[in-house]
């Protein structure tokens, strides 16, 4: 076993290394059988080669902090610059897609859980927040939806159903998750074709990439056969040898199995202040690492829409 130090040679790991094993290693053993089947490296680029087909993406990990939010506003904002026709959806009840572009969550009164209440269509809650680029919000009210929702036939199609209403009017439509695997994450991984994984390079949030994939082949399995896994999108990267010890045992442990895409998104305050001030980080920092990592992760998406 080894860990990879910050001058970058190659030194013996006593700690990393064995609860890597135990835990991310030994888990990965059962993930990895299942990703034999699921993910042979063509179907990164099935995902990746749409020919005009709308792509339904969903941006999930159920660790809070791990940047989904961010890659949706981001991600979606750079695909949509480069032409393409971007809806977000937000399945948070937190609302933070709609504080992202500055609009105050909580005073929405068009929102997701009247659509999935059936009480409104989708067209009807979204707003235009830039060109190319429409918002489905959400805001609390969607909890008190998702209780209420556990009693109701065919739960888990409430968001695919709601999606079908404004398909055609998009290249791409983005699914931003909440942080758990409850009921709106089940919704969102049943109305996706395909996942991608936002992850912060530390070990709680490794072990909880594993548990993930699980999660998403039982989905796969049990709920949405054409469900794909994307790929790993490393985030808020620091310069700690602890972050690169545990991204390079992630791409060691998923190899040809699981896309994790470079650049890494680095850690940087930019991002932070681009959503206290309404803004995406290509109006607020267009100039930094980070920034260019989201751009050339939107390009590989949009090249094949
Ligand atoms: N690359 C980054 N560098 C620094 N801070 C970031 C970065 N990406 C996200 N953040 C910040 O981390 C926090 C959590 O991000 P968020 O996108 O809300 O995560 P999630 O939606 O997974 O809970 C937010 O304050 C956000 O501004
Ligand atoms: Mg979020």
């Amino acid at each position: 076993m080894s860990r990879i130090s910050g001058k970058g040679d190659i030194v013996n790991s006593d700690r990393l290394q064995p609860l890597v094993s135990a835990h991310l290693g030994h888990s990965n053993v059962q993930i990895l059988k299942h990703l034999d089947v699921l993910t042979a490296v063509s179907q990164f680029n099935t995902i990746l080669c749409r020919g005009g087909v709308v792509l339904t993406l969903a941006i999930s990990n159920q660790k809070g902090g791990s940047a989904k939010t961010t890659t949706a506003i981001n991600l979606g904002a750079a695909i949509a610059i480069l032409g393409k026709r971007v809806l977000l959806v937000d399945t948070d009840p937190q609302g933070h897609l709609a504080e992202g572009f500055g609009l105050p969550a909580g005073a929405l009164e068009r929102e997701l859980s009247l659509v999935l209440d059936g009480k409104l269509s989708l067209p009807e809650i979204i707003i235009t927040v830039r060109p190319n680029l429409d918002l489905a919000p959400s805001n609390i009210k969607l909890s008190y939806l998702e209780a209420s929702l556990f009693a109701r036939h065919r739960r888990e199609d409430k968001l695919k159903n709601a999606l079908a209403a404004a398909k055609n009017n998009y290249d791409i439509i983005i699914i931003d998750c909440p942080p758990s695997l409850g009921l709106l994450t089940v919704n969102a991984l049943s109305a996706a074709e395909s996942v991608l994984i936002p992850m912060v390079c530390d070990f709680y949030t490794m072990l909880g990439v594993g548990l993930l994939l699980e999660v998403i082949e039982e989905m796969r399995v049990e709920l949405n056969p054409s469900l794909r896994i994307l790929g790993i999108l490393p985030t808020r990267l620091n310069r700690t040898i602890h972050a690169r010890e545990v991204l390079e045992r992630t791409k060691l442990e998923l190899k040809d199995r699981v896309k994790v895409f470079e650049p890494a998104v680095n850690e940087s305050v930019r991002f932070k202040e681009a959503v206290a001030a309404g803004k995406t980080i290509f109006e607020h920092a267009p100039d930094i690492k980070g920034a260019e990592a989201y751009r050339n992760l939107a390009k590989e998406i949009a090249d094949g829409l």
